[in-house]
């Protein structure tokens, strides 16, 4: 959460900044800011998206060839001008942008007062950035000095790039928690949340580890940890094209990114499927497939969408392979103090590879002896770096914050493991060993035909979007389904929605049914059909209207629901990879119909980096 850019070079730092910082909005649009040095330092920042910091500046000196801006999702403090970042120091001197939560902030700010601080803002940063000038004033020494001191004696997660009025052409940077990126130029850098903001410029990047700081010149990235060692920058080739992360002609991020799903289904499986040989190449998964066939269990951690995928890799892994497999929320796991047994894998799913709960909970697992293994979107992420092994889902930039291509190619490469293992293991039979892995290479190709359904469920959105409340329901592997389209609806559309196993609704939900509530039905032909065409039977007796998903040529079905979605056959086991795409169109389009920003829900952020 919250985005963070930096630039120091021969370029103006205005225009990249700005633009950098639209790149980021998907983590945090409370507020925007930006601080230049230009001989003296100036900051400006505007409560609200950054296009409401560009009205604020219009007419303002923006020269500068140093420069930090931010753009933020409110922790400490109300989003306002005055909680904006970069604060700024008490004598003016430095200015400063924060990513994270210091914890320990309420006793350094007490401590501060006592002294005769004075602050400007409710935040924790402003804290921070005093308690530095402090020991910058105090130990009469420079600004790099004055973080490393300061860094030891906070604890939570940051990253924070400071600016300083008496250090020209210099950010000083340091992470723990929280991502960041240097990109290396010709004779300037930049400093970035990820890598987008820094794609035209240059393609060789360095990825931050926790406790070093860096100093950025111009001519000079210096890399230290805290104790004042220098460490050799570790510099890596970015293979993202800026095509990747603009909206090509679609309306909303979202919508590109649905419609992108048959490539990058295509794409998580490409060289690694191989269905004429009938092998599964997955090289950061094969060194560890040994200790995965004789686990004991498989402990999938997550949150959000991430989680829900782990859910369906439950019923996949437990159907194909044998072995027990549970699913956690990070958040949860991270303060239990869950029985990690030798044999235990953990499979940590994230997009973004950033969620500081999943991060915290593999790290304790892996203190504990499981060998963790991440499903990871966004290359050289902190997650995917704290993995022993693991295969990287290759969707691209995921920009739209409520996350649907990166989920698709989550259950990709979570199929690809699963079926890997039952063969490796024994637990499947070669036949359909043979016909899944045909069947998972035409997955792409079914995506496709739900997405030319996409006027039917715009349709449906336009039908059903003064609903105040909406259930999903599904069962078996398209039990996480109903949740997904669940949770999609909420975050696009802000109206309620409850996924539920079908058969549980009798426990509860039924007694919400009336003519008002839409219940979206997954009932595509599978193991379970029968049983939830009863449950439609029951919602229609109480007067319910039924929207299903239901298989090709399915008319007997289709007779008992209000209105239907029809997707292509598909056997049970792949059928999420693209029952879930429907759900995706109905909640973009009801949040588009109620006029939302979709791609920038409120309160929500794209990447989670505090608890
Ligand atoms: C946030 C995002 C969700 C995402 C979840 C987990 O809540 O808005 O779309 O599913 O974080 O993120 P991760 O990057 O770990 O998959």
């Amino acid at each position: 959460m919250c985005g963070i850019v930096g630039y120091t070079g021969p370029k103006e730092a205005y225009p990249v900044i700005i633009k950098g910082l639209k790149r980021l909005e998907y983590r945090g649009y409370d507020s925007a800011g930006i601080a230049l040095l230009d001989g003296s330092l100036k900051v400006y920042k505007k409560k609200g998206r950054v296009s409401d910091l560009e009205d604020e500046v219009v007419g303002k000196d923006l020269h500068g060839h140093t420069g930090i801006g931010h753009t933020r999702w409110a922790t400490h403090g109300e989003p306002s001008d005055a909680n904006a970042h970069p604060h700024r120091s008490s004598t003016g001197k430095l200015a400063m942008i924060h990513n994270g939560i210091i914890e320990n902030y309420a006793q350094l700010k007490k401590d501060l007062i006592n002294k005769g601080y004075q602050f400007k803002s409710d935040t924790d940063t402003e804290v921070l950035l005093n308690f530095i000038e402090e020991i910058k004033e105090n130990n009469h020494c420079g600004l790099e000095e004055a973080v490393r001191v300061a860094l030891k004696r906070v604890t939570g997660a940051y990253v924070i790039l400071l600016i300083d009025a008496e250090e020209p052409d210099t950010i000083i940077a340091a992470r723990k928690g929280s991502p960041l990126v240097i990109g290396i130029g010709k004779g300037e850098h930049f400093l970035g949340s990820d890598a987008s903001p820094m794609l035209e410029y240059t393609k060789e990047v360095v990825y931050v580890n926790d406790y070093e700081l860096a100093i950025v010149r111009p001519d000079e990235l210096i890399l230290k940890n805290l104790g004042n060692e220098k460490i050799t920058p570790y510099v890596q080739k970015l293979d993202i094209e800026l095509a990747a992360i603009e909206k090509s002609g679609y309306d909303h991020f979202m919508l590109k990114e649905i419609f992108e799903q048959p490539q990058t289904i295509f794409d998580c499986l490409r060289g690694r499927l191989d269905t004429l040989g009938g092998t599964i190449t997955m090289s950061g998964i094969q060194q560890y497939a040994d200790q995965i066939m004789k686990a004991n269990r498989i402990v999938m951690i997550a949150c959000g969408t991430s989680w829900h995928a782990g859910l369906v890799a439950e019923y996949i892994f437990e159907e194909l392979c044998r072995i027990n497999v549970e699913v956690e929320y990070a958040s949860e796991f991270r303060y239990r103090n869950p029985v990690i047994q030798p044999g235990d894998v953990i499979i940590a799913i994230s997009q973004s590879g950033e969620t500081a709960d999943t991060l915290v909970a593999i790290e304790n697992a892996k203190a504990k002896g499981a060998i963790i293994l991440g499903v990871v979107n966004v290359v050289g992420s902190s997650i995917a770096r704290a993995s022993h092994g693991g295969a990287y889902t290759h969707a691209g930039p995921e920009i739209g914050v409520a996350s649907t291509k990166a989920f698709t190619a989550q259950l990709a490469v979570l199929t690809m493991i699963a079926l890997k293992i039952a063969h490796d293991k024994g637990t499947i039979d070669q036949d359909r060993y043979m016909r899944l892995l045909a069947e998972l290479a035409e997955v792409p190709s079914k995506v496709e035909k739900v997405l030319k359904t996409k006027d039917k469920i715009r349709d449906l959105a336009e039908k059903y979007k003064d609903a105040r409340d909406f259930l999903y329901l599904g069962r078996g592997f398209n039990f996480p389904v109903a949740l997904e389209g669940a949770l999609k609806l909420k975050e696009i559309s802000y109206i309620h929605a409850e996924g539920y196993p079908a058969a549980e609704m009798k426990h509860g939900p039924i007694a919400l049914v009336d003519e008002n509530l839409p219940v979206v039905v997954v009932a595509t032909k599978d193991t379970y059909h029968h049983k939830v065409v009863s449950n439609i039977q029951e919602i229609k007796a109480r007067k319910g209207k039924v929207i299903a998903l239901i298989t090709e040529g399915d008319t007997a079905t289709a007779a008992l629901c209000d209105d239907v979605i029809i997707v292509p056959e598909a056997d049970e086991i792949l059928a999420p990879m693209i029952s879930v795409v429907p759900l995706q169109l109905l909640a973009y389009y009801t949040g588009v119909a109620k006029g939302y920003d979709v791609d920038k829900p409120r309160n929500l952020a794209k990447s989670v980096t505090v608890e």
